[in-house]
């Protein structure tokens, strides 16, 4: 299996195309699930299936969710077998292989991660998800699939295929086991190579601090594991690529305090109408990126757009989120990393669930009407259906010049006060606030023209901000932290008038 190409001779020993084993999956009214081999006479070829098996052998939890939270990045971990109730792959003898078409989401159980493969299948797309549980928990994976399953039975429907791999995305014979399973069969006469026909490419590491301490690990994720993806791609033909970057490749010219569009940061020569009419030229590169971090998504694109430029039939997509904030309306998923949070609203919840005393606001003497740094934020759903509209896009062969960049942004400011004042609005409580020192790198505002994704992509925001922090306020509810809330609320009272030594 490992470097078998996709002419591989492999197929050629094992492909007896009038043969012959099917695999044939059975759900009995139990839920309960197995498999057994059926002589067909048809000609499905062997060497179709043999990945799926090496796949069930190398990933067990393709067949049965991942392990507890605790779970270690191998994707050893959970010896399992088809045969058990907790079936994904061939989740309710649904299971069909290659009838359909695919899209590969690798880190699709993170924070954007979950929220775009959700909405993915709400939009009936069959998907595959890749993520080693380094910055995630298992737990994301069923309540990804029960959100799903709960839009298809309001909605009458089917709900479509969700195929879940424990795996580092930089391990390539894992990778390469997944292609060759999902290689489109020759006998179809099909053109295409697989039958996976898009890829979101959200798997990376992104703690800035950590990236500063660590950057060899950052880039090898970040940079590394992209060439490696990238690489493999390309050798099965899967050409429509979606790449998380990030504001922060516009770097110091957030300070300037404007709205940041994609011409300001390019990876090849570009000539542009400005605003006001005026012809500009743009060259490449960045100025002012602070942090590894920040490198490997610049590094990340210009990787990207020489790979366009280099073979016109690759259609990739960069997309330079802004501040994703909130959760989805159900309360089920949201913003749940291992590590520390950095991200604003999931360090406001640790304050109002009293896991912090108080919020650390990064400077109040910025020049802005609170004093506080303004960012764009975006609901997170918006930001996942951003996703969507760029894959349409990739996938309509849309993309000018094989490679372009968009803002997904709301186009509009909040300073850290609105962002507080507003989730004190739902709360109906004070949230402690103190104004420390501010973070090495940090800019003033960062607000995006949203315009180019609007006029090419079709996108734009519809969520608000305080939409954003009622449905964080709900997660809480739905997952029962507000009680904890309530009683840590009333302990910290208690305690400020004297009448409690908790
Ligand atoms: N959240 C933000 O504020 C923000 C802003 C701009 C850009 N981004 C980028 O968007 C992407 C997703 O961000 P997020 O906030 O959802 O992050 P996240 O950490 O919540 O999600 C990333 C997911 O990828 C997985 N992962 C990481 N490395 C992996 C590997 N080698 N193999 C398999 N899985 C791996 C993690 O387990 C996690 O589930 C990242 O590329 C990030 O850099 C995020």
């Amino acid at each position: 299996m490992h470097g078998g190409s996709v002419d591989n001779p492999v197929d050629d020993i094992f492909c007896l195309q009038l043969a012959i084993v099917n695999i044939v999956w059975v759900s009995a009214r139990a839920r309960r699930k197995w498999y057994y081999l059926e002589l067909r006479g048809s000609n499905v070829c062997i060497s179709r299936i043999l990945p799926h098996i090496c796949l069930s052998i190398m990933n067990p939890t393709m067949y049965s969710p991942a392990p507890s939270s605790s779970g270690s990045s191998t994707h050893h971990s959970i010896p399992s077998t088809p045969g058990t109730d907790l079936g994904t792959f061939f989740d309710d003898g649904q299971y069909q292989p290659n009838s359909d078409e695919y899209i590969l989401v690798t880190g699709g159980l993170g924070f954007i991660g979950s929220h775009t493969s959700l909405e993915l299948l709400k939009s009936s797309y069959n998907i595959i998800i890749v993520d080693d549980f380094s910055n995630s928990f298992d737990d994301v994976l069923s309540k990804i699939r029960t959100l799903a399953n709960r839009h298809f039975d309001e909605h009458d429907g089917n709900c479509p295929k969700l195929e879940f791999h424990n795996a580092n995305y930089q391990d390539e014979l894992f990778m390469r086991t997944l292609f060759e399973a999902h290689r489109a069969p020759r006998f179809r006469g099909q053109e295409k190579k697989s039958d996976i026909t898009g890829v979101i490419h959200f798997a990376a590491f992104k703690a800035v601090k950590e990236s500063i301490r660590e950057p060899l690990k950052y880039y090898q994720n970040n940079v590394g594991g992209l060439i490696k993806l990238l690489t493999l791609l390309d050798e099965y033909d899967i050409k429509s690529f979606i790449f998380s970057s990030s504001a922060v490749v516009y770097g110091s010219l957030a300070e300037k305090d404007e709205h940041l569009i994609e011409e300001h940061v390019v990876h090849q020569d570009e000539v542009f109408q400005d605003m006001d009419g005026k012809i500009r030229h743009s060259k490449p590169g960045c100025k002012g990126i602070t942090n590894p971090y920040g490198r490997t998504k610049f590094f990340g694109e210009a990787i990207l757009a020489d790979l366009a430029k280099s073979d016109p039939s690759w259609n990739i997509v960069g997309l330079r989120y802004f501040n994703p904030i909130g959760c989805d309306r159900s309360g089920l998923i949201g913003e749940d990393p291992r590590g520390t949070p950095s991200n604003l609203l999931p360090v406001i919840v640790k304050v109002i669930t009293g896991q912090y005393d108080e919020l650390a606001i990064y400077g109040g003497d910025w020049n802005t009407p609170d004093g506080t740094a303004i960012r764009d934020f975006i609901h997170v759903t918006d930001l996942a259906r951003g996703h969507l509209a760029a894959l349409a896009a990739a996938g309509d062969g849309r993309i000018p010049g094989g490679y372009r960049t968009y803002n997904l942004g709301a186009g509009a400011g909040y300073s850290v006060l609105n962002v507080v004042a507003a989730m004190e609005a739902v709360i109906q409580r004070d949230i402690p606030r103190r104004i420390v020192a501010k973070r090495e790198g940090d800019v003033q505002s960062s607000i995006a023209s949203a315009i180019r994704a609007k006029c090419e992509l079709g996108w734009e925001t519809k969520e608000s901000l305080e939409q954003a922090c009622r449905d964080v306020w709900n997660s809480l509810v739905v997952n029962g932290v507000h009680a904890i809330w309530i009683v840590c609320w009333e302990s910290r009272l208690m305690r400020m008038s004297g009448k409690c030594h908790m």
